[in-house]
């Protein structure tokens, strides 16, 4: 569990049914050993008195601007520079909307301005809301701008609809803030290392139409390649059909099928220091690829698809026992997580796997959070559920601390 000891977040409070939930996760947060400060825009207070929040972060709480008593105590641009994190939990579809525009109309809008610490907000409002062509253009815009947005969660909401628009409960939304904080690989700390990543599904053809394939996004492998950049490796990530863009400053070989992906791979880990496979490869592909489509008529269909095994690309580079890089496999789970990641570990003589527990759909394939726990063969380290671009930094630096020792 990744301590919160004296990390200074700045709380925001929008107007919503789920300030109530925000009570609970000011108590969390002091006891994982944060420093809460409260501001509370006037929505807010009409929902959950002022006094509450008081008494459940040991703070006054802030609700004016022009405060003369406030301001002579801890000004807000003086509260905009104290916080390390600044969170809103909940935030409305109205305090996004001025959010992206940059409107300082009271005090919660001015503090998001004149603040340079990371801008996190949990949103809470009716599903129709969250979904409009507007809210959505508005987040995407503060994404853009930089700021993580954690949730919102589906299910039913007070108002009697079903769907995307509840606040993230306290515990996972303090598991999320605290891999902010998790200390990242240093910018330049990797300069001089090669480091070759294996991102998305393979395809596997059939005919000309058809292929084999899974629903791999890519975009942790993309995140690890960004990371890895952003520490100052040199880069080589090879990618399967995937629709993403090239993170900045990256080498990028596109492939196709696996045996594509192997060719490629064979030769990045000739040059490189640390490769990571976080490829989700086809394990088979058709044993025969037909040049015509082929047609229902045929009987085909119903037939027997014959497979063949494709190579097991990660396996082969470990196997090495000359230009073999530190190698590191990822082990997607469903069940039994770690027994069948530490078999994947010792069958494939892995130097370091990342389990990655993909029994709960929000995590892993097509995803925007993942959930692992880091396995080598002197013990394991369990990472708490984040978004792949958070998580990739931490895990990165896991690896490298093994792989650089
Ligand atoms: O792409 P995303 O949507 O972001 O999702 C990320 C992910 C869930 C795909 C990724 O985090 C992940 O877990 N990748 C591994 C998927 C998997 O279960 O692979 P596997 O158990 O089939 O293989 C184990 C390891 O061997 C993997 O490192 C894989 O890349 C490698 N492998 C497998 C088969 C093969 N023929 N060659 C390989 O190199």
């Amino acid at each position: 569990m990744t301590s919160l000891t004296d990390r200074r977040i700045l709380l925001g409070v929008a107007g919503g049914i789920a300030a109530y939930k925000t009570a609970d996760l000011v108590r969390r947060l002091r006891e994982r050993g944060a420093e809460i400060r409260v501001v509370m825009t006037p929505g807010a207070q009409e929902f959950v008195s002022p006094l509450t929040f008081q008494a459940l972060s040991g703070k006054p709480v802030h609700t004016d601007l022009l405060d003369t008593a406030a301001e002579a105590a801890m000004g807000h641009i003086e509260l905009a520079k104290w916080a390390q994190l600044l969170l809103i939990a909940p935030v409305s579809a109205n305090l996004l909307a001025k959010l992206a525009i940059g409107f300082a109309d009271n005090l919660l809008t001015t503090l998001c301005l004149a603040s340079e610490a990371p801008l996190v907000l949990a949103p809470a409002m009716n599903q129709a809301m969250w979904q409009h062509a507007a809210t959505q253009a508005n987040v995407q815009t503060l994404q853009q701008r930089g700021a993580q947005i954690l949730g919102p969660a589906s299910g039913s909401q007070a108002c009697g609809d079903v769907g995307p628009g509840r606040m993230l409960e306290p515990n996972l939304l303090i598991e999320r803030i605290a891999t902010l904080f998790t200390p990242q690989t240093e910018v330049g700390q990797l300069t001089g290392k090669h480091i070759a990543i294996t991102a998305g599904p393979t395809r596997e053809p059939l005919d000309p139409v058809r292929y084999l394939s899974n629903y791999s996004s890519g975009k942790m492998g993309f995140a690890l390649a960004a990371a890895a950049h952003h520490a100052g490796a040199e880069v080589t990530l090879i990618a399967g059909p995937v629709d993403l863009p090239t993170p900045r400053g990256v080498k990028r070989i596109d492939v196709l099928n696996a045996l594509e992906m192997h060719a490629a791979a064979k030769q990045a880990a000739d040059h490189c220091d640390l490769f990571i496979a976080a490829a989700a490869v086809a394990d088979f592909r058709p044993q025969q690829i037909s040049s015509q489509k082929i047609k229902k008529s045929e009987g085909n269909i119903e037939g027997t698809l014959r497979l063949i095994k494709n190579p097991d690309i990660v396996a082969a580079i470990a196997k090495r026992n000359h230009k073999r890089p530190f190698t590191v496999g990822f082990a997607a789970e469903t069940e039994k997580l770690i027994k069948h990641a530490r078999e994947k570990l010792s069958r494939k003589k892995l130097d370091m796997i990342i389990a990655n527990d993909i029994s709960d759909p929000d995590n892993g394939f097509n995803s925007d959070y993942n959930q692992v726990v880091v396995i080598d063969h002197e013990g394991e380290y369990s990472m708490s559920a984040a978004l792949k671009s958070e998580l990739a930094a931490a895990l990165l630096e896991k690896i490298v601390a093994r792989a650089f020792k």
